[in-house]
């Protein structure tokens, strides 16, 4: 298992540029599976869950290869199987579009229950509800869901809670069923406007998505053979801008829509941080007085939770005592024993982390305990005083393209010891 070793106390300087988005990237290749003719996929990040995605896609029976380094080529016209075992799947949690995809396209479909990042149950009763009111069985057997419909017909869904997996799965399952799908209080996050993008260009009739209500209107075929760029990857974004602000320094983050981070950028200049942007770039400069907020992550547009544990740590160095309440995790806390150890001052209250502003963090030996927590980690690197040893470094690799190498690229001290 690789290591990362980061010396800090260097303020991050220059200009960085964003991948496409993870989240998308992720639900837009599984979508392929719909298409029914070949399609050409831009701006992939290249990192691993993407891997791992296309060498499930082309197990499946699909034509699937890189052109370059972020362009992926796919005709899943010859899929030969609707199987995604645990073997296949266990490396990925959103697999689970393996479902929306299979059952749309083969009206049925096995896939094993998704692994990932682990912060706590994930449950999928939404994804579940969505595809039994188009018509289908499921049952859950073994660890396997198992999806069959003799047809899939448009229905209205209302989900109880808003969720980006179950309105993207629904959005895959309905895009061939027959008739008008209705999704109330849907997710309004960029990715989800971005898959509905994809399948537009491909033939499908979506509309509404990037508001609460996502009308699609069943097509027979999606007959394909259009070229799609995934959005950026806000979250990466994110994280650059936190680490910027936490480190003093200043950065230039290009290749992004400044919107997607708008509620990140309210929340940095409360605390006194210096933010301007426009077009497709965000500038941060860092200040020495970091001022206490309070900040509740929320579905989009609202603060996202995977920024939770990143921004905890440019709290750390905050004035006072400042608060996160996760608002859609229950046990996303796990990176507050490994800042403990670094010397920061959290309390975890109910869903609530209570951070203390504290002089200095500490370099130390620690976890990454999922993805974010392992941004957090290597800002949390950054910052400290001495070296930061970061462990579990493939948990990183999953989200984060080239990490490392970009930081470098901003003055970082930061150096992989291969495991
Ligand atoms: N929920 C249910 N039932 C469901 C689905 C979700 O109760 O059937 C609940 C969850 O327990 C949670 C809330 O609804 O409390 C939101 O979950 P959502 O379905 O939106 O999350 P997800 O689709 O599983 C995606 C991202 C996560 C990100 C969340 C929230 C992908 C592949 N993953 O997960 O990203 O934290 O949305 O924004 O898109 C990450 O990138 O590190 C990551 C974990």
């Amino acid at each position: 298992m690789d290591k990362l070793f980061i010396t800090g106390g260097k303020p991050l300087r220059g200009e960085v540029y964003i991948s496409g988005a993870k989240n998308s990237a992720v639900a837009v290749i599984p979508a392929a599976i719909l298409v029914d003719g070949p399609c050409r996929i831009e701006n992939v990040p290249n990192i691993s869950d993407v891997k791992v995605l296309a060498d499930i896609l082309g197990e499946l029976g699909a034509d699937i290869t890189f052109e370059d380094k972020e362009t992926l080529y796919i005709d899943a016209q010859n899929l030969k199987s609707n199987v995604a075992t645990y073997e296949m799947v266990k490396k990925l949690r959103a697999s689970y579009y393996l479902m929306g995809a299979l059952l749309g396209r083969f009206k049925k479909a096995e896939v094993s229950m998704p692994g990932g990042c682990d912060f706590g149950f994930r449950p999928i009763d939404q994804h579940i509800k969505g595809f039994e009111a188009l018509g289908a069985k499921v049952e859950i057997d073994h660890g396997t869901v198992k999806l069959e419909a003799e047809k899939l017909t448009g229905c209205q869904i209302y989900l109880d809670v808003v969720s980006v997996g179950a309105t993207i799965n629904i959005m895959l399952a309905a895009v061939k069923a027959e008739g008008i799908t209705t999704i109330e209080n849907a997710s309004k996050e960029p990715h989800v406007v971005d898959v509905a993008n994809f399948l537009n260009a491909m033939g499908a009739n979506i509309k509404g998505a990037g508001t609460d209500v996502i009308k699609i209107k069943g097509v027979p075929s999606l007959p394909g053979g259009a070229t799609h760029s995934i959005i950026p990857d806000m979250i990466e974004a994110g994280t650059f801008m936190i680490a910027a602000a936490a480190t003093m320094g200043d950065v230039t983050v290009r290749n992004i829509i400044p919107r997607h981070v708008e509620s990140l950028s309210a929340k940095l200049i409360e605390m006194n941080v210096r933010v301007e942007g426009d077009g497709d770039y965000v500038r941060v400069v860092g200040s020495d007085r970091i001022d206490k907020v309070s900040i509740k992550t929320l579905p989009y547009p609202g603060f996202p939770t995977d920024l939770h544990p990143p921004v905890a740590v440019l709290l750390c160095r905050g004035n006072g005592t400042s608060t996160i309440t996760e608002g859609i995790w229950d046990s996303r806390f796990q990176y507050v024993d490994e800042l403990k150890r670094m010397g920061a001052n959290i309390k975890v209250e109910g869903r609530m982390a209570v951070i203390e502003g504290v002089p200095r963090l500490s370099g130390a030996p620690v976890r990454a305990t999922d993805l974010r927590a392992g941004a957090a980690m290597v800002i949390a690197g950054l910052v400290a005083e001495g070296v930061t040893e970061v462990y579990n470094v493939e948990y990183i690799d999953r989200g984060y393209e080239n990490l490392e190498a970009k930081l470098k690229g901003l003055g970082a001290d930061i150096v992989r010891k291969k495991g």
